[in-house]
């Protein structure tokens, strides 16, 4: 009796000792995200163990946990039909609100998140959260199903956004859904944000292309668009709008302000982050910690210049948020990096990285950042590019989110902060668009 009741003693100990995190008191329901935290840290744990033994690849074990975590949320919003499709050979599915108007309606292309290697977008709650915004919005939902790492690395998820979407943006393909071609958005978090913020970017250039056909324009266009360019598709149709949730958009810099405050704080940590960046770019994992050292991009890297200005957080975020962090640049590095990973300089990798004259043709954008979340600064220095080119920006910031709070917004994992970004998001479009 008295070993069991020590040894739960020591399990319980053991137990809370792995569970407990120091969290930023100002965060939202804190045990909450203590016990995602940990659910998310287990798995993550289990899956370096699997990978480094060699049985399978990392993100496949924790592409496994969350595929089973998603199957246990309900089913809500079923009053909707659904495709399951291809547009242009990627898959995709299409929701189609039951009710039906003679009037055209209106369209949201969304692009799921989870490191462009994570995620299932029709199951469970990236599922629900399409339902939502096709039932809220009495609009037609395309999810793009695109393939991730490790099958696939950059460019091949951008690529594969951007071909549905151009697909989606034909003149015959929206009236086979009744959608109005004036009113179709994008939208995306976390990674999904960067693919959504990059795409945006290409079809901006890609409708000024055909507003002003053989003007001179020649002066844009940069030789990777003739890999995705297909004369058949696309007839100018644009986005209107674009709203990113908490968009990870640059790896030249893991030490933002924000990088430096939410290192720790779940379900994003900091070093998770790079590995994703790493991952995407088909870059060698063991650069790991020349890259968060930001050696890649030391100031004896001449190659970084040309962008220091986009990423540089200390002109662009104010005072208040900055804090009493400072930029973190060795004056000498490893200038390797962006020579073997170029990839880290294309802005179709990261979009903060795009010209001003890019910029200039985006649509009206929605950012949400959150307070806790290591890429705070990344969508904070976006909104500020864009509204130096021009863009009409908003901007919703929240004190109390945590990274990747909007896929928390639905049973078992009901978080208040989830459920208030995705409802404010949503009533932005309703507006809007
Ligand atoms: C960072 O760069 C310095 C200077 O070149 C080098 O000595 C150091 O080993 C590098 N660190 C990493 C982790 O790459």
């Amino acid at each position: 009796m008295m070993k069991l009741l020590c040894g739960g003693v020591i399990f319980t100990l053991v137990l809370s000792y792995y569970i407990y995190m120091p969290l930023p008191a100002s965060v939202s329901e804190p045990w909450k995200l203590m016990l995602v935290g940990a659910t998310f840290r287990t798995a993550t744990h289990l899956a370096d163990l699997s990978h480094s033994l060699g049985l399978v690849h990392h993100v496949r074990v924790l592409n496994l946990a969350v595929t089973s975590f998603e199957s246990f949320v309900p089913l809500e919003f079923e009053d909707l039909q659904t495709e399951d499709t291809e547009f242009h050979g990627v898959q995709v599915r299409v929701y189609m609100p039951q009710r039906r108007d003679s009037t055209l309606r209106r369209a949201v292309v969304f692009i799921h998140g989870g490191g462009w290697s994570l995620g299932v977008p029709k199951l469970g709650s990236y599922d629900l959260l399409c339902r939502k915004m096709a039932v809220k919005l009495n609009a037609v939902v395309v999810t793009v199903d695109y393939r991730m790492v490790p099958d696939v690395h950059f460019p091949v998820q951008y690529e594969e956004c951007l071909q549905a979407a151009r697909h989606f943006l034909q003149p015959d393909v929206l009236a086979r859904y009744s959608v109005d071609p004036e009113r179709v958005a994008v939208c995306g978090d976390s990674a999904g944000g960067n693919l959504a913020a990059a795409i945006t970017q290409w079809i901006g250039q890609d409708s000024r292309d055909n507003d002003v056909r053989n003007s001179s324009v020649d002066h844009l266009k940069n030789d990777s668009r003739d890999d995705v360019q297909d004369s058949s598709e696309g007839g100018g149709i644009r986005f209107k709008l674009q709203v990113l949730i908490y968009p990870v958009l640059q790896p030249l810099d893991f030490n933002t302000a924000s990088y430096q405050q939410n290192w720790g704080v779940p379900i994003l940590y900091r070093d998770l982050m790079a590995r994703y960046w790493l991952e995407y770019l088909g870059a060698d994992a063991s650069l790991l910690h020349t890259v968060l050292l930001n050696n890649h991009t030391a100031l004896d890297e001449s190659r970084a210049d040309p962008h220091r200005s986009k990423v540089d957080w200390t002109s662009m975020i104010p005072q208040h948020m900055r804090k009493h962090y400072r930029a973190v640049f060795p004056r000498t590095g490893s200038p390797s990096v962006l020579r073997d990973v170029p990839a880290m300089l294309d802005p179709r990798a990261a979009p903060l990285l795009a010209e001003q004259e890019i910029l200039k043709m985006v649509p009206g954008t929605y950012i949400m950042t959150c307070e806790h979340d290591v890429l705070r600064d990344d969508g904070m220095m976006y909104v500020r590019r864009l509204e130096l080119a021009g863009v009409s920006v908003t901007h919703r910031h929240y004190d109390d989110c945590f990274h990747g709070c909007v896929s928390f917004a639905f049973w078992p994992s009901y978080f208040f902060v989830g459920i208030r970004a995705i409802d404010d998001y949503i009533a932005w479009l309703h507006t809007h668009l």
